[in-house]
């Protein structure tokens, strides 16, 4: 199923009967509207004009679109912010009050904030909530997208102080903990707490590790009141959110998306791209320059869906270039109907095009839309009518359980961020780099919360599980699949201290191993990881390791352990090339019985219940790697350069 993002408050009444028929004749059938619109919904403190809206979405109900209504809490109007100037949040990093005139300038412990949203959200609930062509709700917008998790106001500071004395009970408690001793940073009460920001050189790790979890707490219970207000008004309608992924904006992903019927991603490949990959050499860039790197949308996609474990949507697909990377190329012809391909093998329910109409006032009008701002079709158009016109022709399966899994843990992400200890560990690389290396044996991925319960995989992969809970360790101890633990893991203790008995802690009833000292290196200036026979690169972050009882299968350069196995479960103490990976993962594979398809260059592989997708992301073709006899239900045995097949394999 396909649809778009609209905006009817930006164009003339006129229009929208026409755009409508246009949207259905293309084969769109879900529109997504409200979320920026609450300056033409309540032009006036407490005033409210619905009727626009009202005749808005019986045009498109109309025309047979089904209505996703969004809560418009992403852009608070002009009044608000006057009545109540204590609702913006404070820049953490310069101290200074974050104005009106863009989006997101709000502060989640401001009660101010918090009485307007809940209002405006219970007013359209309730106007909307059974409106028979609005089917579902999406929350707000990209929560916390512009860097927008953390403020440094009063407000921020009193509810942080709150937070902690409920946390530790007594402020001697939370000293000992903290172990405010070291540099005399001892408080006589909560109210001396400041937050960690503006001091001379590092603040406590502590203190800066119970800001991030209060502050990601402020905005899941931001996001939790909405739900409930939505739940209550609107019978019968999901409720989803567009995650901003991979525990960038610092909140507990898989928190937030708790209350929620399933989650949504906004896919950017070459925004993405450009912004991540511009540590690349041209020549390694260009290749992807029009394309994405054939696994940043499906690392995406799979995250997304594992933060409900349900279906997920794509609530908006790049269709031309975007205004706000460095560099915004064009994508190339296919890619835009090849993504939102990729994102339906990763389990998709709907792909939702951003957006209908290229604007051609404010801050995006250089943002492609399916039409350019004299209505006439752009690029992506007829890419889309194809997609439609072969979603019609093919039934898609339910998707289905991958046959490894990948723990990705907020905490790791946050320790990353307070202790790097040296300037090549970085959380998202590690989880990439392990990720890649599985896509490069042609795997298909789940991605799990800690804790979650691992039944049914035959490989499960924690790349850092920094302070795992005691459920984490259960769920490791109760599953039968073979475990990799990458380094970092068990390191700190819920306070980032160094656990009893040192790392990896409690993970020490799996793996009874003690780290015993931690070196970081250049990434030009690597070492050696043996194993197997063969020699690979250690890097970046090299644990010194007693092995105790578990096996040595893997040593530095002067013979000391750097892999160990101890039953199932294996500890990697360095950070590695991804060639060690691929050949560690590659037997691993074949010890649990998983079937591997090793790809190489641009071909990328995803099943989804008895289909094969391969995806070519190269200007050449490439051979589909379909066994003998395999029926195409799209494609044949050579893939187009940006095209796909699709077989059945069961
Ligand atoms: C998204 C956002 C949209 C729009 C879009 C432009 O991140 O949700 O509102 O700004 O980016 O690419």
């Amino acid at each position: 199923m396909l649809g778009v993002c609209y905006y009817p408050e930006h164009w003339p009444e006129e229009l929208w009967a026409s755009d409508a028929a246009r949207m259905h004749a293309l084969g769109l059938r879900m529109v997504r509207i409200g979320e920026f619109a609450w300056s033409r919904m309540e032009p006036d403190p407490g005033r409210y004009d619905f009727l626009w809206l009202d005749r808005a979405i019986d045009v498109l109900g109309a025309a047979g679109l089904k209505v996703v209504m969004c809560t418009p809490t992403a852009t608070p109007p002009k009044w608000l912010i006057d009545q109540h100037p204590e609702i913006l949040p404070v820049d953490p990093a310069t101290g200074r009050t974050r104005g009106f005139g863009s989006r997101r300038h709000t502060d989640f412990s401001s009660q101010a904030w918090l009485a307007a949203a809940r209002n405006i959200t219970e007013v359209l609930a309730k106007r909307y909530g059974e409106n028979p062509h609005v089917v579902g709700w999406q929350t707000d917008n990209e929560l916390c997208c512009h860097d927008t998790t953390l403020s440094a106001s009063p407000a921020a500071r009193d509810g942080f102080r709150a937070w902690l004395a409920e946390q530790y009970g007594t402020i001697s408690a939370l000293n000992a903990a903290w172990g405010n001793v070291f540099w005399s940073m001892e408080y006589r009460s909560f109210d001396e707490i400041e937050l960690p920001v503006g001091a001379v050189t590092e603040t406590s790790p502590a203190h800066r590790m119970a800001w991030f979890r209060s502050s990601s707490a402020a905005v899941v219970a931001f996001h939790d009141e909405a739900v409930a207000i939505l739940r209550a008004h609107a019978p019968g309608r999901f409720i989803t959110h567009n995650f901003i992924p991979m525990h960038e904006t610092g909140i507990d992903n898989h928190a937030l998306a708790a209350p929620l019927d399933f989650a949504s991603y906004d896919n950017y490949p070459l925004g993405r791209a450009d912004l991540a990959l511009a540590a690349m050499t041209a020549e390694q860039f260009r290749p992807w320059m029009r394309t994405g790197h054939p696994d940043f949308q499906a690392v995406l996609f799979d995250q997304t869906r594992g933060l409900t474990g349900r279906p997920f949507w794509v609530m908006e697909q790049q269709p031309g270039p975007v205004n706000w990377a460095s560099h915004n190329p064009r994508p190339a012809p296919g890619m835009v109907r090849l993504w939102s391909w990729e994102a339906f093998a990763h389990g998709a329910a709907v792909v939702s095009f951003f957006r209908w109409r290229q604007a051609p006032f404010a801050q995006e009008q250089m943002h492609a839309g399916l039409l350019r701002p004299d209505s006439t079709e752009a690029e992506a158009w007829p890419e889309i009518a194809q997609l439609a016109a072969e979603l019609g022709d093919i039934t898609l399966p339910e998707t289905t359980q991958a046959p490894v899994a990948m723990i990705v843990d907020v905490e790791a992400q946050w320790l990353c961020a307070i202790e790097r200890q040296g300037a090549g560990y970085d959380y998202t690389a590690l989880l990439w780099s392990w990720y890649g290396a599985l896509r490069q044996l042609g795997l298909d991925v789940d991605f799990v919360a800690p804790g979650a319960d691992l039944s049914g995989y035959k490989l499960v992969l924690a790349p850092c599980l920094a302070m795992p809970t005691p459920a984490a360790v259960e769920a490791l101890r109760d599953t039968d699949a073979l475990v990799v633990i990458g380094p970092r893991s068990g390191a700190k203790t819920r306070d980032v201290t160094i656990p009893d008995g040192l790392a990896p802690g409690p993970l020490k009833a799996l793996l009874p191993i003690r780290v015993l000292s931690v070196e970081t290196l250049r990434p030009d200036c690597p070492g050696v990881l043996a194993y197997d026979g063969a020699d690979y690169v250690s890097t970046r972050w090299r644990e010194s390791i007693d092995p105790g009882e578990a096996a040595v299968i893997g040593q530095y350069e002067d013979g000391a352990p750097a892999l160990v196995r101890h039953g199932r479960v294996h500890y990697l103490a360095a950070l590695t090339d991804d060639a060690l990976l691929s050949a560690l993962f590659s037997d691993l594979c074949a010890e649990a019985g998983i079937a591997v398809t090793p790809v190489t260059g641009a071909l990328r592989l995803r099943r989804r219940g008895a289909l094969t997708f391969a995806f070519n992301y190269g200007a050449a073709p490439v051979p589909a790697p379909a066994p003998d006899g395999a029926a195409f239900l799209l494609g044949g045995p050579a893939i187009g350069a940006h095209d796909l097949a699709i077989w059945t394999h069961g």
